[in-house]
């Protein structure tokens, strides 16, 4: 079929603004169900139809990629997440009544346009009647911004900085000297890696603050509460009220899995007709190479690999719920897991799998994990000087190009002494674990605020060390996000630190590593130990950390154990 292609094509939003979209109709027949993208990141760049549109177009859809407010074609300014609930509604309805349309409409993308599904389906258009969002985020505090309490700084530096640049090429004409501006900016943005990131205080991070651009972004680091202004961006409450089908796709490495995940359990919980798949991606990365680590064509659906190209997935996905019930998915259970390690698709029938067997691997003195429970052993202790961080290396990373997302050697990280590790013997047979991660600790500061951060690898019998998941606990939110509390030096608490999830099998011969430390920079900000705001001063304070592991107080973690089919 002949593909017909338009570029900016006029949609007047509620309140006159304009944004523009480029379509991709098919020349014959009709009428056609509409999939409709919406991003911030210029509709007309190729990379960013994430999806094959001209074979859409062919299958016998209507293909629209629409610039958001303030970004490139569109016109008003970028507010940001916020503005994407009434203007996804209004896109939608446009959309689905454009020449041809049969009123009905499907949406894609990833990352923030991911987002912008789950902004338009919150507002219930009646025309939209299946999302596809991908690695996205559903929440600004809870797992994007924020990680239990701590900055993801290297994600959002980063993000704000290369948005920055796009920002002020559009509002070129309100700077005189614009070309040094904008060449500060660029300089700025490399700059990240090497310096950028460490600048202190947070909140006079240099980089927008020269140019001029995105002042939400300070408003946004400094309000360190989970408060009404971050509730109203989140799609979490929405989740019952909508009325949509949905195909989510996500990474293990993914800086957003969280949000995919919880956004398919509050689906799945409300009966409503949701499919998950994740793979061993991290953000944007959908080959079988992330990291260290080459999984494998099985997990490649960044190209063409037969059924299992994204184009392909989203087609089957979309045919089944704006053209005709296919019964052959209906069949097909609804979770779709790569499984690192033996590098293998598994399917579920829920997520978190029913069949989970949540197991406690227990702290041990002389470095070790055993799922046997502690009697009489001395605590561990560990200086935390935040001047002298533990430098990210791998994981859920969106960060620039120094900082490698997914599975690292962790061999500099383990051989300094301000990480704590616990290794299980060497396993006689496999173990599978997929699913949620936890880890319980009792712990205490001389400080009166600090962070605990937590990383489960998987040792090869060569002795490598791979990281699987992490997680962070800012002390002051370890009760509530919403009313923080500073800790009284040396008392013990018992925190529950959030390693979000993965699924892996621990082969026969490796081992289960847990590493104890209190830094993860710049992934996450630094906290400077002195308790007072971490983002507005540059004063710091050296913290002696202390992990308990005895019968009192048995630290462990919970790893999701699969017992053999
Ligand atoms: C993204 O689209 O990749 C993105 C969105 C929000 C924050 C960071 C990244």
């Amino acid at each position: 079929m002949r593909v017909v292609f338009e570029r900016d094509v006029p949609c007047t939003l509620r309140d006159g603004i304009i944004l523009r979209a480029n379509v991709y109709r098919p020349d014959e027949g009709g009428p056609y169900p509409v999939i409709l993208t919406r991003l911030p990141y210029g509709k007309d760049g190729s990379a960013y139809s994430v999806l094959d549109p001209i074979r859409l177009a062919e299958a016998g859809y209507i293909v629209v990629i629409q610039d958001v407010r303030g970004c490139f074609a569109s016109d008003g300014e970028f507010q940001g997440f916020p503005q994407e609930f009434n203007d996804g509604y209004d896109a939608v309805e446009w959309a689905a009544h454009l020449p041809n349309a049969n009123d009905t409409v499907g949406m894609y993308g990833v990352s923030y346009y991911g987002y912008t599904q789950w902004a338009a389906a919150a507002m219930k258009p009646p025309s939209l009647r299946v999302v596809a969002p991908t690695i996205a985020l559903d929440d600004g505090w809870l797992g994007a911004t924020f990680r239990h309490g701590a900055i993801e700084w290297g994600m959002t530096a980063s993000w704000f900085s290369g948005m920055a640049v796009a920002n002020l090429f559009k509002v070129k004409e309100q700077f005189e000297d614009f070309p040094a501006r904008f060449g500060r900016l660029v300089y700025d943005n490399d700059r990240l890696s090497h310096e950028g990131y460490f600048d202190l205080p947070l909140d006079q991070f240099g980089a927008l603050r020269r140019a001029g651009v995105l002042p939400d972004f300070f408003e946004q680091i400094t309000r360190t509460r989970y408060d009404d202004t971050w509730r109203a961006m989140s799609i979490k409450p929405h989740y019952d009220q909508m009325d949509v089908a949905a195909f989510l796709t996500g990474g293990w490495y993914d800086v957003f899995l969280q949000s995919t995940l919880d956004a398919y359990l509050a689906l799945q919980q409300n009966g409503k007709e949701a499919r998950l798949l994740i793979g061993p991606w991290s953000h944007i990365n959908f080959t079988g190479a992330v990291g260290d680590v080459e999984f494998g064509a099985a997990a490649d659906i960044g190209f063409l690999n037969f059924e299992m190209d994204r184009t392909m997935l989203h087609r089957r996905f979309f045919d089944h719920t704006l053209k005709q019930p296919d019964p052959g998915l209906e069949q097909e259970p609804p979770v779709r897991l790569f499984v690192m390690g033996s590098n293998t698709w598994r399917y579920a029938s829920a997520w978190p799998l029913p069949e989970t067997t949540y197991t406690p691997y227990y702290l041990h003195s002389e470095s070790t994990l055993s799922t046997t429970t502690p009697t009489l052993e001395p605590a561990d202790h560990y200086t935390y000087d935040p001047l002298n961080p533990v430098i990210t290396t791998g994981g859920n990373l969106l960060m620039t190009p120094s900082y490698r997302p997914g599975p690292l050697d962790q061999a500099t990280v383990e051989a300094r002494d301000d990480v704590l590790v616990y290794t299980s013997a060497p396993l006689e047979e496999a173990l599978t674990v997929i699913g949620p991660v936890k880890a319980r600790l009792f712990v205490s500061t001389t400080a009166q605020d600090t962070d605990f951060v937590v990383r489960l690898t998987d040792v090869d019998p060569s002795g490598r060390s791979l990281n699987l998941a992490d997680g962070i606990v800012r002390m002051r939110y370890r009760d509530s996000l919403e009313h923080p509390s500073l800790l009284e030096p040396n008392h013990i608490y018992a925190i529950e630190v959030d390693l979000w999830a993965t699924a892996n099998v621990f082969l026969p011969g490796h081992c289960i590593r847990v590493q104890i430390t209190s830094s993860n920079f710049p992934r996450w900000s630094r906290n400077l130990n002195t308790g007072e705001s971490n983002e507005s001063t540059a004063e710091t304070i050296v913290a002696t950390q202390t992990i308990l592991h005895d019968e009192k107080h048995p630290s462990h973690l919970l790893l999701p154990v699969i017992p053999l089919a």
